[in-house]
Protein backbone atom coordinates (compact mmCIF):
# COMPACT_ATOMS: atom_id res chain seq x y z
CA UNK A 1 0.00 0.00 0.00
CA UNK A 2 2.83 2.02 -0.38
CA UNK A 3 3.14 4.33 -3.43
CA UNK A 4 6.02 4.73 -4.97
CA UNK A 5 8.74 2.04 -3.94
CA UNK A 6 11.90 1.38 -5.30
CA UNK A 7 12.30 -1.74 -7.18
CA UNK A 8 16.23 -3.24 -6.79
CA UNK A 9 18.33 -6.03 -8.29
CA UNK A 10 19.52 -8.29 -5.52
CA UNK A 11 22.48 -10.11 -6.11
CA UNK A 12 23.62 -12.95 -4.08
CA UNK A 13 25.81 -16.58 -4.25
CA UNK A 14 26.06 -18.83 -2.24
CA UNK A 15 29.71 -20.67 -1.02
CA UNK A 16 29.59 -22.53 -3.78
CA UNK A 17 27.75 -22.25 -7.15
CA UNK A 18 26.70 -19.54 -9.19
CA UNK A 19 25.48 -16.30 -7.93
CA UNK A 20 21.94 -15.40 -8.39
CA UNK A 21 19.64 -12.35 -9.15
CA UNK A 22 16.30 -11.36 -7.18
CA UNK A 23 14.01 -8.62 -7.57
CA UNK A 24 12.89 -6.65 -4.53
CA UNK A 25 10.58 -4.20 -3.99
CA UNK A 26 10.62 -4.17 -0.22
CA UNK A 27 13.93 -1.87 0.65
CA UNK A 28 15.20 1.12 1.50
CA UNK A 29 17.88 2.89 3.30
CA UNK A 30 17.33 2.77 7.43
CA UNK A 31 20.23 4.47 8.59
CA UNK A 32 23.42 7.35 7.86
CA UNK A 33 25.51 6.49 10.38
CA UNK A 34 26.69 3.74 9.98
CA UNK A 35 25.05 3.25 6.38
CA UNK A 36 22.79 1.03 6.54
CA UNK A 37 19.57 -0.21 4.26
CA UNK A 38 17.16 -3.15 4.29
CA UNK A 39 15.75 -5.72 2.15
CA UNK A 40 12.64 -7.83 2.90
CA UNK A 41 12.91 -11.87 1.98
CA UNK A 42 10.36 -14.27 1.74
CA UNK A 43 11.46 -17.33 4.03
CA UNK A 44 11.81 -20.21 1.76
CA UNK A 45 13.17 -18.42 -1.51
CA UNK A 46 16.51 -19.47 -3.30
CA UNK A 47 17.94 -15.81 -2.64
CA UNK A 48 16.82 -16.40 1.13
CA UNK A 49 19.19 -19.28 1.50
CA UNK A 50 22.12 -17.76 -0.44
CA UNK A 51 21.89 -14.66 1.90
CA UNK A 52 21.50 -16.74 5.32
CA UNK A 53 24.64 -18.91 4.01
CA UNK A 54 26.95 -15.83 3.49
CA UNK A 55 25.31 -13.02 4.74
CA UNK A 56 26.64 -10.76 1.61
CA UNK A 57 24.74 -8.97 -1.61
CA UNK A 58 24.49 -6.35 -3.88
CA UNK A 59 21.87 -4.03 -4.64
CA UNK A 60 21.38 -2.39 -8.23
CA UNK A 61 19.15 0.03 -9.19
CA UNK A 62 18.00 -0.92 -12.82
CA UNK A 63 16.42 1.88 -15.16
CA UNK A 64 13.15 1.46 -16.79
CA UNK A 65 15.06 0.27 -19.91
CA UNK A 66 15.85 -2.76 -18.02
CA UNK A 67 12.18 -3.16 -17.00
CA UNK A 68 11.97 -6.74 -18.71
CA UNK A 69 14.88 -8.22 -16.92
CA UNK A 70 13.44 -6.95 -13.96
CA UNK A 71 10.13 -8.70 -13.94
CA UNK A 72 11.83 -11.61 -15.48
CA UNK A 73 14.42 -12.06 -12.08
CA UNK A 74 11.09 -11.51 -9.99
CA UNK A 75 8.97 -14.65 -11.37
CA UNK A 76 11.61 -17.31 -11.98
CA UNK A 77 13.44 -19.17 -9.75
CA UNK A 78 17.54 -19.22 -9.54
CA UNK A 79 16.85 -22.86 -8.60
CA UNK A 80 15.92 -23.69 -12.30
CA UNK A 81 16.96 -20.59 -14.32
CA UNK A 82 20.30 -18.89 -14.88
CA UNK A 83 18.40 -15.34 -14.50
CA UNK A 84 21.69 -13.61 -15.68
CA UNK A 85 21.66 -15.28 -19.12
CA UNK A 86 18.23 -15.16 -20.03
CA UNK A 87 17.14 -11.41 -18.67
CA UNK A 88 20.72 -10.95 -21.08
CA UNK A 89 22.57 -8.88 -17.37
CA UNK A 90 26.05 -9.14 -16.87
CA UNK A 91 27.90 -10.16 -13.87
CA UNK A 92 30.97 -7.93 -12.60
CA UNK A 93 33.46 -7.78 -9.90
CA UNK A 94 32.67 -5.78 -6.88
CA UNK A 95 35.76 -4.47 -4.91
CA UNK A 96 34.32 -6.08 -1.41
CA UNK A 97 34.98 -9.75 -2.37
CA UNK A 98 30.97 -10.64 -2.34
CA UNK A 99 28.28 -11.38 -5.34
CA UNK A 100 28.87 -9.88 -8.77
CA UNK A 101 27.52 -6.31 -9.65
CA UNK A 102 25.02 -6.43 -12.50
CA UNK A 103 26.62 -4.11 -14.82
CA UNK A 104 23.71 -2.64 -16.77
CA UNK A 105 22.60 -0.46 -13.83
CA UNK A 106 24.03 2.56 -13.11
CA UNK A 107 24.22 2.53 -9.36
CA UNK A 108 25.58 -0.87 -7.71
CA UNK A 109 25.61 -0.89 -3.75
CA UNK A 110 27.88 -3.77 -2.15
CA UNK A 111 26.34 -5.12 1.15
CA UNK A 112 26.81 -7.45 3.97
CA UNK A 113 24.31 -8.32 6.14
CA UNK A 114 24.74 -6.93 9.70
CA UNK A 115 21.57 -8.27 11.44
CA UNK A 116 18.42 -10.72 10.44
CA UNK A 117 15.01 -10.42 11.91
CA UNK A 118 12.66 -12.81 11.29
CA UNK A 119 9.83 -11.77 11.23
CA UNK A 120 7.43 -14.28 9.84
CA UNK A 121 6.77 -14.43 6.33
CA UNK A 122 9.28 -12.58 5.52
CA UNK A 123 13.46 -12.29 6.78
CA UNK A 124 14.55 -8.71 6.74
CA UNK A 125 18.37 -8.45 6.41
CA UNK A 126 19.50 -5.34 7.48
CA UNK A 127 23.17 -5.04 5.83
CA UNK A 128 26.34 -2.77 5.82
CA UNK A 129 26.82 -0.75 2.72
CA UNK A 130 30.51 -1.06 2.31
CA UNK A 131 30.89 0.40 -1.52
CA UNK A 132 29.20 2.06 -3.54
CA UNK A 133 29.85 2.34 -7.45
CA UNK A 134 28.18 4.71 -9.67
CA UNK A 135 28.08 5.39 -13.13
CA UNK A 136 30.38 8.30 -14.44
CA UNK A 137 27.66 9.88 -16.70
CA UNK A 138 25.61 10.30 -12.79
CA UNK A 139 28.27 12.66 -11.52
CA UNK A 140 27.43 16.29 -12.23
CA UNK A 141 30.34 19.24 -12.83
CA UNK A 142 30.12 19.75 -9.45
CA UNK A 143 30.88 16.32 -7.91
CA UNK A 144 27.04 15.98 -7.03
CA UNK A 145 25.36 12.66 -7.63
CA UNK A 146 22.76 13.79 -10.12
CA UNK A 147 20.89 10.41 -9.56
CA UNK A 148 17.60 12.00 -11.08
CA UNK A 149 19.56 11.62 -14.44
CA UNK A 150 19.64 7.92 -14.17
CA UNK A 151 16.35 6.96 -15.01
CA UNK A 152 15.23 4.44 -12.25
CA UNK A 153 12.25 2.46 -12.35
CA UNK A 154 9.69 2.25 -9.66
CA UNK A 155 7.10 0.02 -8.36
CA UNK A 156 3.63 1.43 -7.79
CA UNK A 157 0.85 -1.71 -6.61
CA UNK A 158 1.54 -3.93 -9.42
CA UNK A 159 2.76 -2.15 -11.95
CA UNK A 160 6.41 -0.33 -13.19
CA UNK A 161 6.74 2.99 -13.43
CA UNK A 162 8.67 5.63 -14.61
CA UNK A 163 8.88 8.64 -12.31
CA UNK A 164 6.54 11.63 -13.39
CA UNK A 165 7.20 15.19 -12.80
CA UNK A 166 9.64 17.00 -10.11
CA UNK A 167 7.23 19.11 -7.75
CA UNK A 168 10.24 20.35 -5.36
CA UNK A 169 13.27 20.07 -4.20
CA UNK A 170 14.37 19.40 -0.42
CA UNK A 171 13.70 22.61 2.06
CA UNK A 172 11.63 24.09 -0.73
CA UNK A 173 8.59 24.81 1.29
CA UNK A 174 10.28 27.11 3.73
CA UNK A 175 12.60 28.93 1.07
CA UNK A 176 12.09 32.41 0.80
CA UNK A 177 11.10 32.96 -3.00
CA UNK A 178 13.00 35.91 -4.59
CA UNK A 179 10.98 38.54 -4.93
CA UNK A 180 8.54 39.35 -8.59
CA UNK A 181 9.04 35.05 -8.90
CA UNK A 182 6.02 34.10 -7.44
CA UNK A 183 4.46 33.20 -10.78
CA UNK A 184 3.84 30.41 -12.32
CA UNK A 185 7.26 28.99 -12.82
CA UNK A 186 8.06 29.43 -8.76
CA UNK A 187 4.38 28.37 -7.63
CA UNK A 188 5.25 25.64 -4.93
CA UNK A 189 2.22 22.63 -4.26
CA UNK A 190 0.89 23.00 -1.25
CA UNK A 191 -0.36 20.43 1.10
CA UNK A 192 -3.78 18.61 0.10
CA UNK A 193 -3.73 21.19 -3.75
CA UNK A 194 -3.62 19.05 -6.49
CA UNK A 195 -0.70 19.90 -8.78
CA UNK A 196 -2.55 21.12 -12.02
CA UNK A 197 -1.59 18.89 -15.26
C1 LIG B 1 8.34 -6.15 -8.76
C2 LIG B 1 8.64 -7.27 -7.82
C3 LIG B 1 9.02 -7.00 -6.52
C4 LIG B 1 9.31 -8.03 -5.63
N1 LIG B 1 9.69 -7.73 -4.35
C5 LIG B 1 10.02 -8.74 -3.51
C6 LIG B 1 10.47 -8.44 -2.19
O1 LIG B 1 10.58 -7.29 -1.78
N2 LIG B 1 10.80 -9.50 -1.39
C7 LIG B 1 10.69 -10.81 -1.82
O2 LIG B 1 11.00 -11.73 -1.05
N3 LIG B 1 10.28 -11.11 -3.07
C8 LIG B 1 9.95 -10.11 -3.92
N4 LIG B 1 9.53 -10.40 -5.18
C9 LIG B 1 9.40 -11.81 -5.57
C10 LIG B 1 10.74 -12.46 -5.95
O3 LIG B 1 11.54 -11.61 -6.72
C11 LIG B 1 10.45 -13.77 -6.70
O4 LIG B 1 9.74 -14.65 -5.87
C12 LIG B 1 11.67 -14.44 -7.28
O5 LIG B 1 11.23 -15.29 -8.32
C13 LIG B 1 12.47 -15.28 -6.28
O6 LIG B 1 13.64 -15.71 -6.93
P1 LIG B 1 14.58 -16.87 -6.36
O7 LIG B 1 13.74 -18.12 -6.27
O8 LIG B 1 15.65 -17.02 -7.43
O9 LIG B 1 15.12 -16.43 -5.06
C14 LIG B 1 9.23 -9.39 -6.08
C15 LIG B 1 8.85 -9.66 -7.40
C16 LIG B 1 8.56 -8.62 -8.27
C17 LIG B 1 8.18 -8.93 -9.68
Amino acid sequence: MLWPLPVVLVASQGREGPPNLLTVAWTGIVCTRPPLLSIAVTTGRYSHDLLVETGRFTVNLPTTSLVRAVDLCGVTSGRDTDKWRRAGLTPVAGSAGGPPLVEECPVNLECRVERRLDLGSHTLFIAGIEQVHVAAGLIDGKGRLALERAGLLSWCHGHYYALGRQLGHFGFSVRRRPAGRAGRAGRAVRAGERPSR
